[in-house]
């Protein structure tokens, strides 16, 4: 059996299609997953038909669930110095997180809402295929964060600009020093919602059309058709106006070039019209 037969087998047997991520990554995953288990590629097709919580393990294992608050500091300073305040006058702000992981991104995003003075306004749809992570990402609770910088990121989207106030990273989160665990304050925890939702799939998870899209270092997994698909929903999900924000590695390319202007780190929609509703 190949690797590509194998995602085969997986297609058959389980609701995950995993046949148009970018080969590499996929393969790379995949034989961990008989490194860990010390089976063949055969023994895990046959486990993949037999076993559904095994399909879960599998799912959970290929899926790279790396996040980090205020991941890329500029892109956060950007949106609260430039993009965000452009949503003052809206009399709600729609924003879907693709592949939000453990919720990190979102928190990041919720808090500078917060200190623009906009968070009532807000409604986050936050959606990962993996479980594992949106479970974490509900309980707002991280450990081992703070030798991964998430203090210094913080500080260079708010405290690094030369004014006099500074804004605390305790505002927003309880820090314990000696667990090395962070838990983010429930102020952050009201307006967003956790859903289970797997981007190759057509159907959405909501009806709401969307101000903003975050799909931040997920495309990169997927080959070009699927990224092409997906972009493709962004697009039609955003309203008018509305923008998407990638990963800082990431960009559009060919055809949705011209369907999106480039803003900083920001693709806002460009040259059509849609009713706001
Ligand atoms: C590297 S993380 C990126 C997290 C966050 N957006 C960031 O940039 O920090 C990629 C996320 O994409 C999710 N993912 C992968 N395939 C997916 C799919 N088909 N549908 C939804 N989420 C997916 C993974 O579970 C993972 O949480």
């Amino acid at each position: 059996m190949t690797y590509k037969e194998y995602l085969q087998v997986l297609k058959e047997h389980s609701p995950y299609d995993f046949s148009e991520y970018s080969d590499n990554s996929i393969f790379r995953r995949i034989q961990k997953v008989m490194r860990d288990h010390q089976i063949s590629l055969e023994e895990l097709g046959a486990r993949t038909q037999e076993n559904r919580l095994f399909v879960e393990e599998v799912v959970e294992a290929i899926t790279v669930n790396t996040t980090e608050l205020f991941r890329d500091p500029d892109v956060w300073r950007f949106l609260y110095e430039k993009h965000l305040p452009n949503y003052r006058n809206n009399s709600f702000i729609n924003v879907w997180h693709a592949g939000c992981s453990t919720g990190q991104e979102v928190y990041s995003l919720l808090i500078l809402f917060n200190e623009l003075g906009l968070s009532d306004k807000v409604r986050v749809f936050a959606t990962d295929i993996s479980q594992k992570a949106l479970d974490i990402a509900k309980k707002g609770v991280y450990k081992h964060q703070l030798d991964r910088g998430c203090v210094e990121n913080f500080d260079k989207v708010f405290n690094d600009n030369g004014k006099q106030q500074t804004i605390a990273f305790s505002k927003y989160f309880e820090v314990d020093e000696k667990k090395d665990e962070i838990r983010v304050k429930p102020i952050l925890r009201n307006n967003v919602k956790f859903i289970r939702h797997d981007l190759v799939k057509k159907e959405l998870p909501f009806y709401n059309k969307m101000d903003l899209v975050f799909c931040r270092n997920v495309l990169i997994y997927f080959n070009i058709k699927l990224q092409t698909r997906i972009v493709q929903r962004f697009f039609d999900s955003l309203y008018a106006n509305g923008s998407l924000v990638l990963g800082a590695h990431e960009g559009l390319s060919g055809f949705f070039k011209t369907k999106f202007e480039k803003q900083g780190p920001v693709y806002k929609k460009s040259n059509v019209f849609h009713f706001r509703y």
